[in-house]
């Protein structure tokens, strides 16, 4: 199945639109197939308009309507009879024996549709149907059951259906219980087939559609078994509710956005076992999904990922199929990336860098980490990359770094080493004021910063050259990814312009440099945009 996504129903009727053009000016004499609905209004009408402009012409064209109810008189303006009359048929130059329609003023509705099932064979097939889909996932008037009818029949409408389309009628007593539809296997004998989606209101069964597999229940599922079939459908129809997921060592993250804005947050202990990991990921996205619709589930993981595969050193993850587990056990559409990707990939959609078209993001903790964006996409290989703490900025008497490299920018840049600088610059001198600031061995990263704001000259020193290293490895990667702005993430960035401003005034070529506004948000809200 193909799908076409629209910003909007104008583009979808268009689009629609060119497809049955096509159709008809390939082929003169198509057969087509026709459905009603609040749907495909806009694609009759933009028909219409190429007739009207003498661009289309319906004059070879034969047309078969997928449905009509029963019993309903032609006149009835709710009768698909009028509408098709209504909206296409009265605006182009069809020839009214060329026109076929389920007669609901029949007295033998059984016969009627045996006769309307040969007049589609006589006509040589349907070329193009044209289908819409009921919010139950039925075309036509097939409904949801154990077992669908292969032609077309007289069908009972469910609840559902009769609850729906009574928006036209004046009471829902009004809206007749029976149609006579054309079948799932008259349906399939298509040679092509376009289904239109447009609304929030098909969110579900649209999602249900691409992501789930071939069921009676969602009758639309037949038509994954043919093998011309486009979904064209608007964004409010498709873009359902995405759900990110940010996996630390301590701390899952959740985040939920619907139409680009967050409308559920929330965090859970990360389980000790690979088991207790999946399982209370697998359960959550499920009560999740119950809630909001959820259409796409993104993972932001440490580690490395190939395939889905994650193979972690924080996690206790070793070739674990995160992906196919997450996507088999919820049933969606899951994708796996690096939790420093997913976070930078938040920064670009939601932080204070959303006008920028290519971030690096730096994130100062433990280590170092970071992630590539690069035209609003993550910039991938298909080996580990954007592990920016482990380039070499000591080349001689570097540092030793757990990587097995020596020199590492996050051995002189992470808050681990900023701690390490300051608490051994402090015993060398005891009578400092950071010297005073060690209680139980202990010294944090504010600590050196109430101590610079007392004027403590070894701090001070500590800092400065905590931003020297810093300028050194932002310089670089500007020189490499030539970046609209680098942002910085992490505990150290709480500073705010203490750090900014004297970093900026050793950053090459007045390159913007911002302080994440989102910090330990941005992984679930990335990993949701995946
Ligand atoms: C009716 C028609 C279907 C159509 C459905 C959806 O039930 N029998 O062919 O697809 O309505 O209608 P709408 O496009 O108004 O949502």
């Amino acid at each position: 199945m193909r799908i076409i996504t629209c910003d909007t129903y104008e583009e979808l009727s268009k689009k629609a639109a060119k497809i049955v053009a096509s159709q008809i000016t390939l082929k003169p004499d198509s057969v087509l197939g026709l459905a009603t609905g609040s749907t495909p209004v806009g694609m009759y009408s933009a028909l219409a308009k190429l007739c009207k402009r003498g661009e289309l012409d319906f004059s070879e064209v034969k047309t078969f309507n997928l449905d009509e109810y029963y019993p309903i008189s032609k006149a009835n303006k709710q009768s698909y009879d009028y509408f098709m009359r209504k909206n296409l048929f009265s605006k182009i130059n069809i020839k009214n024996e060329n026109v076929h329609i389920p007669n609901g003023e029949t007295t033998d509705p059984k016969k009627e549709c045996e006769d309307y099932e040969k007049q589609i064979k006589a006509s040589g097939g349907i070329d193009l149907q044209v289908l819409g889909i009921g919010q139950n996932g039925h075309i036509g008037f097939n409904e949801p059951d154990a077992s669908l009818n292969s032609y077309t029949h007289l069908a009972n409408l469910s609840e559902n259906t009769i609850s729906a389309n009574s928006r036209f009628f004046d009471t829902p007593s009004e809206v007749p219980k029976q149609a006579m539809t054309m079948g799932i296997s008259t349906i399939l004998n298509a040679k092509k087939i376009i289904l239109l989606a447009s609304g929030a209101n098909k969110r579900r069964v649209v999602s249900e559609l691409i992501n789930g597999g071939i069921n009676t229940s969602i009758p639309a599922t037949m038509l994954k078994t043919h093998p011309d079939v486009t979904l064209i459908c608007d964004k409010d129809a498709y873009i359902g509710a995405k759900l990110g997921i940010d996996i630390g060592g301590t701390n899952i993250k959740v985040a939920v956005i619907d139409s680009d804005k967050v409308v559920y947050k929330c965090h859970f202990k990360t389980g000790a076992t690979e088991e207790k990991i999946l399982s209370s990921l697998i359960e959550k996205i499920k009560s999740i999904n119950a809630s909001f619709n959820i259409t796409t589930v993104g993972i932001g993981t440490p580690g490395i990922i190939k395939n889905g595969k994650v193979t972690s050193a924080n996690l206790p993850f070793s070739d674990t199929p995160l992906q196919s587990i997450i996507a088999k056990e919820t049933g969606l559409c899951t994708t796996v990336d690096n939790d420093a990707n997913c976070a930078a990939l938040g920064e670009v959609v939601f932080g204070n860098t959303k006008d920028c078209e290519n971030i690096v993001l730096v994130t100062l903790g433990t280590g170092i980490g970071g992630g590539i964006i690069m035209h609003r996409q993550i910039l991938h290989s298909n080996n580990n990359m954007g592990e920016i703490g482990h380039f070499v900025i000591q080349a001689e008497n570097g540092r030793p770094c757990k990587c097995g490299q020596h020199g590492c920018w996050e051995q002189y840049c992470s808050m681990t080493a900023f701690i390490k600088d300051a608490k051994q610059l402090a015993l060398e001198n005891p009578d400092s004021i950071l010297f005073g600031m060690i209680k139980n061995d202990k010294l944090s990263g504010k600590d050196i910063f109430k101590a610079i704001d007392c004027g403590c000259e070894v701090a001070q020193k500590v800092f400065d050259r905590y931003v020297r290293y810093l300028a050194l490895g932002i310089n670089s990667l500007v020189n490499i990814f030539g970046p609209d702005a680098v942002v910085l993430a992490g505990g150290v960035t709480e500073q705010g312009d203490k750090l900014l401003n004297p970093l900026k005034r050793l950053i090459k070529n007045d390159i913007r440099i911002e302080i994440s506004d989102l910090q330990n948000d941005a992984g679930a809200l990335g990993a949701a945009m995946l």
